[in-house]
């Protein structure tokens, strides 16, 4: 099933960024080495001269420059499942913050928490994941609703690989980019959200509503905590994506107001970059920002990321030992040929695109290895993904 679902959203993926040549002629006989198809979205952070706003005001002159990513698309990346309404980011950059603006067209605008670090994700929300460092470990998850209430989470590993939430919801000390920090001096989050039409939060009598907008400016330097990343530079890039949960409701007639709608016990995920299954925990399926120069002087376009084939590779020999584990009761391999008839990717193992080799470690798990363009990809059996 997974194996379907993945090669349905490589088919899907909407790959019409220009390129660079050197995805020209990576071609082994059918197979394309460049791993083109399943290259994800990807966006340039422009950097900005003075703080954005906060308000969540999309309208806010300071915006009008910043160009706007792609609509969010479904998460499973099936086409015939298009979001009910659209979303869209901006996001720039600074020395010390990283500033998002999320548009959320919504015509019932709702939301009862009203707490910091509670799951956000039971109200309509909008959540921003970002990976430094691309190793898929160490990132860091911020959830708003559109009482702009935050909840913020480091991932040491993703949840379906044994890791776990520290927030200060589950633990003390637990990371927070919130509060004045305990582990580092960041400075703390700030949230706004606006409202369209104004005071129409809750209110059916306004519906339909035209929407929200969400800001936060995250800290630098809370988001590369315990990462192997230092602070970016341009050029740089960052794994990143955005989802938002939405959650059908109706109107309780007697007290006018909002209810999750009963027949609906499953939210709708939609997202910036498609993941292909119902799960943002797998990282190395985000997007892709890259750090650029300052606005107006800079243009938006994304350089490819060359080290696109040679991770792409390392995570087809993490998802096939994953699927070798699970028709061998829970054993990896050192068979290579035996690996590529799990091969998430169709032909990838035996592509020949790049070097393979797998180590079992006498402690337990894998560790895969594969040369291509360059670059060396190594990855375990916790996911973790490095370049030697
Ligand atoms: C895509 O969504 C449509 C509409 O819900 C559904 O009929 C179809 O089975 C889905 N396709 C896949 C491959 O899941
Ligand atoms: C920091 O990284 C270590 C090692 O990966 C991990 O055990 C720890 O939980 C991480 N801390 C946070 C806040 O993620
Ligand atoms: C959680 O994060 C805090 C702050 O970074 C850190 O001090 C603590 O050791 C972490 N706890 C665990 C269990 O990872
Ligand atoms: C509708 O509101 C009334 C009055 O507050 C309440 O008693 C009732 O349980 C609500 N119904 C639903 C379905 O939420
Ligand atoms: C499967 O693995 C378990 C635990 O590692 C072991 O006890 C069992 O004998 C194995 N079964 C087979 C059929 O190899």
């Amino acid at each position: 099933m997974t194996r379907i679902l993945l090669l349905l959203a490589c088919l899907c993926s909407p790959y019409a960024k220009a390129l660079s040549p050197a995805f020209v002629g990576t071609s082994k006989g059918a197979f394309d080495c460049s791993f083109k198809a399943s290259y994800p979205r990807s966006y340039k952070v422009l950097k900005t001269d003075k703080p954005a706003p906060g308000t969540g005001d999309y309208n806010d002159e300071f915006w009008a420059q910043v160009p706007w990513t792609e609509d969010f698309v479904d998460i499973t990346g099936n086409a015939s499942l298009t979001p009910r309404f659209k979303t869209a980011v901006k996001i720039v950059y600074d020395d010390e913050y990283l500033y998002f603006l999320g548009k959320l067209e919504e015509p019932q605008v709702w939301a009862t928490l009203t707490t910091d670090n509670c799951v956000i994700f039971n109200d309509n929300d909008f959540e921003i994941f970002i990976n430094p460092d691309a190793t898929t470990h160490n990132y860091k998850e911020i959830e708003l609703n559109a009482f702009a209430h935050v909840w913020d989470l480091a991932l040491n590993v993703p949840y379906g690989d044994g890791g776990y939430e520290n927030s200060t919801r589950v633990m003390d000390p637990g990371f927070d980019m919130l509060q004045p920090s305990t582990v580092a001096t960041w400075p703390t989050v700030k949230s706004g959200v606006t409202v369209f039409p104004e005071s129409c939060i809750n209110d059916p009598s306004t519906a339909p509503n035209e929407g929200w907008g969400v800001e936060v400016r995250l800290s630098l330097e809370g988001i590369i905590y315990n990462t192997t990343s230092s602070m970016p530079e341009q050029g740089d890039f960052w794994r990143l994506d955005f989802s938002r949960v939405e959650w059908r409701v109706l109107v309780n007639e007697t007290s006018g107001e909002y209810y999750k709608d009963p027949a609906y016990p499953n939210e709708d995920n939609w997202v910036w970059q498609e993941i292909g299954v119902v799960a943002m925990h797998n990282p190395d399926k985000w997007g892709i920002i890259q750090f650029g120069g300052i606005i107006g002087e800079d243009d938006n376009s994304v350089d490819l990321y060359e080290e696109w084939p040679a991770r792409q590779m390392a995570m087809m020999i993490y998802y096939a030992e994953h699927s070798f584990a699970g028709a061998n009761n829970g054993t990896y391999t050192t068979d290579i040929q035996e690996l590529t008839k799990y091969s998430p990717i169709e032909g990838a193992l035996s592509s020949g695109c790049g070097d393979i080799s797998v180590t079992l470690p006498k402690g337990g798990g894998f560790v895969g290895e594969t040369t291509y363009g360059g670059f060396t990809a190594l990855v375990r059996e916790d996911r973790q993904l490095t370049l030697k």
